[in-house]
């Protein structure tokens, strides 16, 4: 459905009348495309504190000046105390307003330490730093942070966050491990050719966009949906020169005739199959209860194990849930579907580090907020409406955002993102 206040906004009377009310002003967001796969403009490097960083390792090609930065990236890896905290005052406020519309402010941090509560007090600090400057800039800008040791490690990322593909994704604190050891794609441009991508769900929706996305990265894509959506996602597998599977993944063998229809195996797992019940509890049939639970947990968890277990997901591979604000921040008629979601988190933060040391797979969330979907468009108007400019960038997501941070977290250069719950929300209001 289109955003008819967002085109509004963009006329001459229409953003002086909502200037006027103090009405939100969404600005166009500058999406990927293949016209414009990068942001126009310089992308601007600052530090703050002494950094140990190689930022030359992950060639992001940054410049030490840059009159209307498209990106700025801040180093603030190496401030230790409160004294250093103020140069990331003094590096950024007299470059936010250059910062072009849809422009990118990528804070680079460090892990929290322990053993110093001087660093992990400042480091901390650097997270409400980015979460407030993403509520207060503006013209479609986002301002996300990074936590990492090794830079190599997160040439993915933050390729990722500098670029056009993140449109959505702001007021997020990332963490990336250790470098990992996989070795940098062939082709930049197909990074998933020679893998194949089964995405749960893709008969329409969110699932089509992700199916389609790995696609355009080179995957061969399996796409799921129950059987009676077969004919839709036949349409979607013939379009991406993938192949069709229809099963209802509620199906108490589906993770074994996922392996039997896969006998060379998956390289990327992305469970985007989802329903939604609502109703307050005191309504709530168990009917309704049960099948959320069933549909967006136990069978998310039941076909993750038979495809781990099996050895059907290869080594260097990558699982993406889809949890979502509401188990984050839940919900009012969603104590189903937020419990349905918050498990996802669950599922994900306890299996990511034994799933990456026993199997070498990462395991990772995307959690929507408001996307443009026939989901949404079911939503009354006003309540519609609400959700939609409720966060930093006052519109709904497309389903292409939520396909493009799935696309990154199944990178191969991803290895050292694990663990990580990344919400797609433009800075939602809703949850922390
Ligand atoms: N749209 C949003 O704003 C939003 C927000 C947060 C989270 N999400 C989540 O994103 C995911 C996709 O959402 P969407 O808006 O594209 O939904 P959608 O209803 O448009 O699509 C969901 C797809 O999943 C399929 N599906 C449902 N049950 C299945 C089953 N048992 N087996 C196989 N396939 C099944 C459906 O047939 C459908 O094609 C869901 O997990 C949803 O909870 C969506």
């Amino acid at each position: 459905m289109a955003d008819r206040y967002l085109t509004f906004t963009g006329t001459a009377p229409g953003r002086f009348l909502t200037r006027r009310l103090g009405l939100p002003q969404p600005a166009p967001l500058k999406r990927w495309s293949p016209q414009r796969p990068a942001l126009e403009g310089g992308r601007l490097l600052l530090t703050a504190g002494k950094s140990e960083l190689d930022l030359a390792g992950a060639g992001l090609d940054l410049a030490a000046s840059a009159e209307q930065p498209a990106a700025v990236l801040l180093d603030a890896s190496g401030v230790r105390d409160v004294e250093t905290l103020a140069e990331v005052h003094a590096a950024l406020h007299p470059v936010v307003r250059s910062v072009g519309e849809s422009g990118r402010i990528v804070v680079l941090g460090a892990p929290l330490d322990p053993a110093d509560h001087h660093q992990a007090a400042v480091q901390q600090a650097l997270e409400g730093f980015t979460r407030s400057l993403g509520k207060e800039i503006g013209r479609g800008r986002t301002v996300n942070l990074v936590r990492l040791t090794d830079a190599r490690a997160a040439g993915s990322t933050l390729r990722f966050l500098l670029s056009p593909k993140s449109a959505y994704v702001s007021g997020q604190v990332i963490e990336v491990g250790p470098c990992d050891e996989t070795a940098p794609p062939a082709d930049p441009e197909r990074p998933l050719a020679g893998r194949t991508a089964l995405v749960t769900g893709a008969a329409r929706g969110i699932g089509e966009a992700v199916a389609e996305t790995l696609a355009r990265d080179g995957a061969r894509v399996v796409v799921l949906d129950v059987p009676q959506a077969e004919q839709d996602a036949r349409r979607v597998a013939d379009r991406l020169g993938g192949t069709a599977l229809g099963l209802d993944i509620t199906a108490p063998d589906a993770g074994e005739r996922i392996a039997a229809a896969l006998p060379d195996g998956l390289d990327v797992l992305v469970h985007n199959a989802g329903i939604t019940r609502d109703r307050r509890l005191v309504n709530m049939p168990a009917e309704r209860w049960s099948s959320v639970l069933d549909v967006n947990l136990a069978s998310v968890l039941r076909t993750t194990d038979a495809l781990l277990t099996s050895g059907r997901l290869r080594r260097g591979g990558r699982i993406v849930a889809t949890a979502s604000i509401a188990g984050l921040a839940g919900n009012a008629g969603q104590t189903n579907y937020g419990a349905s979601k918050a498990g996802i988190v669950g599922l994900v933060r306890s299996l990511a580090p034994r799933a990456l040391a026993e199997h070498g797979v990462t395991v990772n969330a995307v959690a929507p907020g408001f996307i443009e979907t026939k989901m949404t468009a079911a939503i009354p108007l006003f309540i519609r409406e609400a959700g939609r400019r409720m966060n930093s960038l006052a519109q709904g997501g497309l389903p292409a955002d939520v396909a493009e941070t799935t696309a990154w977290l199944a990178h191969p250069g991803s290895g050292a993102v694990n663990g990580q719950v990344v919400r797609v929300c433009g800075q939602s209001l809703l949850g922390a």
